[in-house]
């Protein structure tokens, strides 16, 4: 089986993102989207809200599985048995992040290999703290978030 990881916060998940998994999931026999929290970012979302909305947002595709994940990603993939992580690149400026983290992860395990796909262009400028932003700020989210989630996510920022 030719499985691949999607790793990400996903707070929350977007239309971007669901585009990534679904052109991820016709290339590869089961896609798991790793969900963890970046140390780096103070999440909206729990760990299984953000699991939730992906859930419901992929429930029309069959070999997609949602998974929690902490500490490294490589060491995810050995635990998953899979040998490829999906990244989704929006413009130059995610690159060069990009490549070093590929490298990085190359060296911690060489068998893995990192697979770019290029963003949709109508979701180039989307990334889920402009989500955040609109949301929290009583804009119409509607066109950045799927439709499956939209009543909750906006509920979600509604109580922030
Ligand atoms: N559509 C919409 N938004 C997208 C997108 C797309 N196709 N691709 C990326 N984004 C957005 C994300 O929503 C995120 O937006 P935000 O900053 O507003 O939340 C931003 O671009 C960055 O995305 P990403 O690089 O996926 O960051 P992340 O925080 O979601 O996840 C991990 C980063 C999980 C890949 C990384 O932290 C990791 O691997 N951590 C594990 C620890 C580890 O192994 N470290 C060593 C490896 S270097």
């Amino acid at each position: 089986m030719n499985v691949a990881v999607y790793p990400g916060s996903f707070d929350p998940i977007t239309n971007g993102h669901l585009d990534i998994i679904r052109r991820a999931a016709k290339l590869y026999d089961k896609v798991i989207v790793g969900v963890l929290t970046n140390s780096a970012k103070q999440p909206m979302f729990s760990k299984s809200q953000r699991a939730d909305f992906i859930r419901k947002s992929t429930a029309d595709i069959d070999n997609i599985e949602v998974s929690f994940f902490d500490g490294l990603l490589v060491d995810f993939l050995k635990r998953e048995n899979a040998k490829v992580i999906v990244k989704g690149l929006r413009a130059t400026s995610d690159f060069e992040y990009e490549f070093q983290m590929a490298l990085v992860n190359k060296q911690l395990c060489p068998d893995v290999e990192t697979v770019f796909l290029s963003s949709s262009e109508r979701f180039t400028y989307l990334s889920s703290s402009i989500v955040r932003e609109i949301g929290k700020l009583g804009g119409d989210i509607s066109v950045f978030v799927p439709p499956e989630i939209l009543d909750e996510v906006n509920a979600a920022m509604c109580k922030e």
